[in-house]
């Protein structure tokens, strides 16, 4: 056997879980309902619920039998109630297909609504003296760091990687059976009870002296996340440019965000208001105190206004130039403008 799956074993047999009411039942249904309730939930969630599941369905022919109204008030405040439609769908299709009887192939089991192939694994080597390997979420996490496979583990390449390290370190040879419980309940002991998500008892892990994570450092960057699409963020000071009721208006490019439409006259966040109004416009200005900024979300940028208004107290040039038009505010909330635009003007 490969020295990972000793020393796990070896661990779970001294410090892992071994008083959990499903590990002290015979026969796949218990164990199925058990890995159904705790996917994406944790064991001290699931104990409050499990025995009264199992008190009111004690078999399959029972749980098909009972209305889905029934299932789903029994796992009222568990969460994620596809389970329970699936489980009650799966033991509908056992009573059906399989003349009552829990399915013992792999692939009968995972064509069953809500099994997938780490669940039926699970049920395959905790039920049926089937030891196959699994790979639910926190073993993704242990096999990530101690192998050091990085990329989103959602990603099929990354997924196939894990699923190969899941097999190829599964015990094998004569003591396969007897360990391979010990050995999947120690994955699972490992990733619920050490090797968390966020603070990681790296000390007591009995693979920490083999974990490459570990001897590197970046045993909390692993398993990266979900890459997120960089959102640009900029930032622009829009001018609100006030002439009694009044305010002055530019028509944006023919490209570009806004193509074509009237908008406030915008300058760089660096820029000072009035001294760029005065050169660029011959306006003599006073400058008050700017508005909240205003968030604007395009596809692949965010947008940061803030609106500077400005009373116009002299006009040095009698004509503005031909791109600038100044209309009255209700006209302008009317025209044909950009929708943040719009809402500033309204604030006013
Ligand atoms: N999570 C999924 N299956 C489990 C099991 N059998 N024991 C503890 N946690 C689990």
């Amino acid at each position: 056997m490969r020295a990972f799956a000793n020393s796990i074993i070896t661990w779970q047999k001294q410090f892992g879980r071994h008083h959990l009411p499903w590990q002290h039942t015979n026969g796949p249904y218990a164990i199925w309902v058990s890995e159904i309730m705790l996917q994406q939930t944790q064991v001290a969630a699931v104990l409050g619920y499990y025995d009264n599941f199992m008190q009111r369905f004690p078999t399959i022919a029972v749980l098909a039998s009972a209305s889905q109204e029934d299932v789903l008030q029994y796992w009222s405040g568990l969460g994620y109630y596809s389970r329970a439609r699936n489980l009650h769908e799966a033991a509908q299709k056992i009573v059906d297909e399989f003349a009552g009887v829990f399915p013992t192939h792999l692939d009968d089991i995972i064509s069953l609504p809500g099994i997938g192939r780490s669940t039926a694994a699970a049920i395959a080597t905790f039920a049926l003296k089937q030891p196959t390997p699994i790979l639910d979420g926190n073993v993704k996490r242990v096999f990530a760091r101690h192998f050091l496979v990085d990329g989103f583990t959602g990603l099929p390449k990354v997924a196939a990687q894990l699923w190969q390290i899941a097999e190829r370190e599964n015990p094998t040879g004569i003591d396969q059976a007897a360990n391979a419980i010990s050995y999947t309940q120690g994955l699972m002991d490992l990733g619920a009870t050490l090797c968390t998500r966020t603070k990681p008892r790296c000390q007591a892990c009995p693979v920490n002296l083999t974990c490459a994570a570990f001897a590197q450092k970046i045993v909390h960057i692993l398993p990266m996340p979900k890459p997120r699409k960089a959102t640009h963020q900029k930032e622009v000071t829009m001018l609100i440019l006030l002439d009694g009721g009044e305010v002055l208006l530019e028509k944006r490019p023919q490209k570009g965000i806004w193509a074509g439409l009237w908008s406030l006259p915008e300058i760089d966040m660096h820029e000072i208001a009035s001294e760029v109004t005065f050169q660029r416009f011959g306006l003599e200005v006073e400058a008050q105190e700017p508005l909240a900024i205003v968030q604007h979300a395009f596809t692949h940028f965010k947008l940061a206004i803030t609106p500077q208004p400005l009373l116009i107290i002299r006009k040095h040039q009698t004509q503005l130039p031909p791109s600038f038009i100044s209309m009255a505010i209700e006209d302008a909330i009317g025209a044909a403008i950009p929708t943040p635009v719009r809402n500033i003007l309204i604030s006013l």
